[in-house]
């Protein structure tokens, strides 16, 4: 059975992270998306909220192919998600020249690592080339409409994130 992690923060999960999955189910048998703990940055949605968000997203965008997605929290390194899952492969999506760069360092580096595991591209989809999680942070922040851009139920998540910030921040 041909498995591979799909590593990333995925806050929020988006459009374009989901044609990479799908693309990557294509290759292999089973996925697992390790959404990544970690405890120097605030995320938006918080470990668990991440986590549930994908789920759903994923039932919700790509039926038939979810069974086949797993979706964990993890804390460290990439390469032992990857022992600990019996994954041999990293997926990774590039959406233009500019993720290269820093893209070859981390698979090179995981290589290194973890001479054993190997890291795959897909290509996103030229209509979510521009999409970015920072974007749609940003964008739901101000007010703007999510919904082209990410699965329906991480956009309601996103609104309910951004309505507590708003609370808090005026509380603060
Ligand atoms: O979605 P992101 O934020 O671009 O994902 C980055 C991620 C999670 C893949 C990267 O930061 C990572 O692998 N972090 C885990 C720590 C690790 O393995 N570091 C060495 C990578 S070379």
């Amino acid at each position: 059975m041909r498995v591979a992690v799909y590593p990333g923060s995925f806050d929020p999960i988006t459009m374009g992270h989901v044609d990479v999955l799908r693309r990557a189910l294509g290759v292999f048998d089973r996925v697992v998306v390790a959404v990544l703990v970690n405890p120097k940055k605030v995320p938006m949605l918080d470990i668990d909220a991440r986590v549930a968000a994908i789920r759903s997203g994923v039932g919700e965008v790509l039926p038939g192919l979810a069974e086949r997605v797993d979706v964990r929290p993890f804390a460290g390194l990439t390469v032992d998600a990857c022992r600990q899952t019996d994954a041999r492969f990293i997926v990774r999506g590039l959406r233009a020249v500019s993720d290269f760069e820093a893209e070859l360092q981390m698979a090179h580096m995981n290589h290194r690592l973890a001479p054993e595991i190997d890291t795959v591209f897909f290509m996103t989809a030229l209509e979510y080339s521009y999409l970015s999680s920072s974007l749609v942070r940003e964008i739901v922040r101000f007010g703007g409409d999510p919904s082209a851009m990410v699965p329906p139920s991480v956009a309601e998540r996103l609104s309910a994130a951004a309505a507590a910030e708003s609370v808090a921040g005026r509380v603060r």
